[in-house]
């Protein structure tokens, strides 16, 4: 079966990026969602909190595999023995960064190559940060997110 890791912070996890990781699965069949230990933005979910989330989401999905990395992508992508990074795009402002980010990991690692997934045009607009501040001042995220994470982000911020 062909493999694809999907990385990212994940914090939180949005419908944006379980439309990505759908998309994802039928073409490649097994998706390995990679989260990030250290993004340099500190986050407000712990690793583990965004793993046990994600885990919760795709229990019942067999081929999904959730877990945490640290250091460089192409480093833990080659651990794995995983050719395809998959990455979500939303709209034009995304391309220059992935743009970079794609060239930056076939210049370490030359046989690793990413694939760009448009997300669902309803998603286009949306993102974990967006999300947060919404919840934050207790704006309606139902649509945004699954409940799980709608009840998490919650806790998180307390009324
Ligand atoms: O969800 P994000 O924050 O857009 O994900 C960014 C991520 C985690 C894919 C990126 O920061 C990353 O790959 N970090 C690992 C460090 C690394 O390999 N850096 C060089 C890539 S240019």
């Amino acid at each position: 079966m062909k493999k694809a890791i999907y990385p990212g912070s994940f914090d939180p996890i949005t419908n944006g990026h379980i439309d990505i990781v759908n998309r994802a699965q039928s073409l490649f069949g097994e998706i390995h969602i990679s989260v990030i230990e250290n993004p340099h933005k500190s986050p407000l979910f712990s690793i583990s909190e965004r793993i046990t989330l994600i885990q919760q989401i795709f229990a019942d999905r067999p081929g999904i595999y959730v877990e945490g990395f640290h250091g460089l992508l192409v480093d833990y992508a080659k651990k794995k023995h995983i050719s395809t990074i998959i990455r979500g795009l939303r709209a034009v402002s995304d391309f220059d960064y992935e743009f970079q980010m794609a060239l930056t990991n076939r210049h370490l690692h030359p046989e690793i190559d990413t694939v760009f997934l448009m997300t669902d045009e309803k998603y286009s607009y949306l993102s974990s940060s967006l999300v947060k501040q919404v919840a934050k001042f207790k704006g309606n995220i139902d649509s945004f997110v699954p409940i799980s994470i709608a009840r998490a982000l919650q806790e998180k911020y307390p009324s």
